[in-house]
C-alpha cells in the first residue's frame, strides 16, 4: 500500500498548525544560496526534523529548514536545504517536500541550484534559467502506482519549466543590467563530479549545465501542475573545460560572489511571479 498521499496531508497538516499563512510560492534553494532565506520577512521556521515524514539533509552547506513568511507581500514557503539522491534518498522522497508545498497552497516554484558550466561561452559566476532537463539520474520520482490526486499518470513535460517565468526573469535581469544565460540542464546522480568524457558526452546531448538536484523535484511539480522556474549559479566550469580540479569550496565559494545579484534578481522577481 502506497501512504505518499496521507504522508503529504499530514505533513502539510503539521506545517498549518504552525502558522496560518497559506504560501502561493515554493522556493528551494541550492547550494550556497541559502542566504536567500534571509529575505523571507517575519518567518516561521520549521526544522525539517519536526514535520512528520520529512527526511533530513545530511550535506555541509545546505541547513534542513523550512521557512514560511513574505518577500515582498507575497506569501512564500522556503526549503532551506535540499534532498538529494546521492544521500541516500530515492526520488519520490527528494521531491515530497514539493508535494508538501502544493499540499498548503503554493502554486509556482522557484528552484535554484548550483551547476557545473558545460557550454563554453558561460563563465563561474553566471545565472542561467533553466529552458529544460535532461533527467539523467536513471531514476524517476513518479514510479510505481499512481495516485491520480497528485496528478496523471503520464505528465507532459514539454513546458516544464515556465515560459511565462523565463521571459520574466530575463526580463527582470535586463531591468537590473545583466542578462541571464539559458540553457538545458543536465541532472545526474552524483556526488562525485563528472569525468572529463562524460562532460564531452553531455555537451553532445545539449546540456549546458549540469548538476546533482533539481530534476526529481521539477518532475513531480509539473505532475502536480505548478508553474517552475529554475535558475541555476554556475559556480564552475565542468570537469576538463579547465586545467583544475573542481571542488565543493569553489561551488560554495562562486555562490557566495554572486548572492548580491542573486537576491537582488529574486526580490524582484517574487512579486511578479
Ligand atoms: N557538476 C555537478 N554538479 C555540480 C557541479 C558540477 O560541475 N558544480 C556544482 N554542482
Amino acid at each position: 500500500m502506497n501512504h505518499a498521499y496521507e504522508h503529504i496531508q499530514e505533513a502539510a497538516s503539521y506545517i498549518q498548525s504552525r502558522t496560518s499563512a497559506r504560501p502561493e510560492i515554493g522556493l528551494i534553494l541550492g547550494s550556497g544560496l541559502g542566504v536567500l532565506a534571509d529575505l523571507v520577512e517575519n518567518p516561521v521556521t520549521i526544522p525539517y526534523r519536526e514535520i512528520p515524514h520529512f527526511p533530513v539533509s545530511t550535506v555541509e552547506g545546505h541547513a534542513g529548514d523550512l521557512l514560511i513568511g513574505t518577500i515582498e507581500g507575497r506569501a512564500v514557503v522556503m526549503m532551506k536545504g535540499r534532498f538529494h539522491m546521492y544521500e541516500g534518498y530515492g526520488p519520490e522522497v527528494t521531491a515530497f517536500p514539493v508535494r508538501v508545498m502544493k499540499a498548503i497552497g503554493a502554486e509556482k516554484l522557484l528552484v535554484t541550484n548550483a551547476a557545473g558550466g558545460i557550454n563554453t561561452s558561460y563563465e563561474p559566476g553566471d545565472l542561467m534559467v533553466i529552458s529544460d532537463h535532461l533527467n539523467l539520474t536513471g531514476r524517476n520520482p513518479l514510479i510505481g502506482a499512481n495516485d491520480s490526486r497528485l496528478g496523471v499518470r503520464f505528465p507532459d513535460m514539454s513546458q516544464a519549466y515556465s515560459p511565462r517565468l523565463r521571459q520574466l526573469a530575463k526580463a527582470t535581469a535586463e531591468g537590473q543590467g545583466f542578462s541571464l544565460r539559458e540553457g538545458v540542464y543536465a541532472g545526474l546522480l552524483g556526488p562525485n563530479y563528472e569525468t572529463p568524457a562524460e562532460i564531452r558526452m553531455l555537451r553532445t546531448m545539449g546540456a549546458d549545465a549540469v548538476g546533482m538536484s533539481t530534476v526529481s523535484e521539477v518532475i513531480v511539480a509539473s505532475h502536480a501542475g505548478l508553474e517552475v522556474l529554475g535558475i541555476s549559479c554556475i559556480s564552475n566550469m565542468a570537469a576538463g573545460i579547465l586545467d583544475q580540479p573542481l571542488s565543493h569550496d569553489e561551488v560554495m565559494e562562486t555562490a557566495d560572489k554572486v548572492k548580491d545579484a542573486f537576491l537582488k534578481l529574486v526580490l524582484a522577481l517574487i512579486p511578479k511571479m
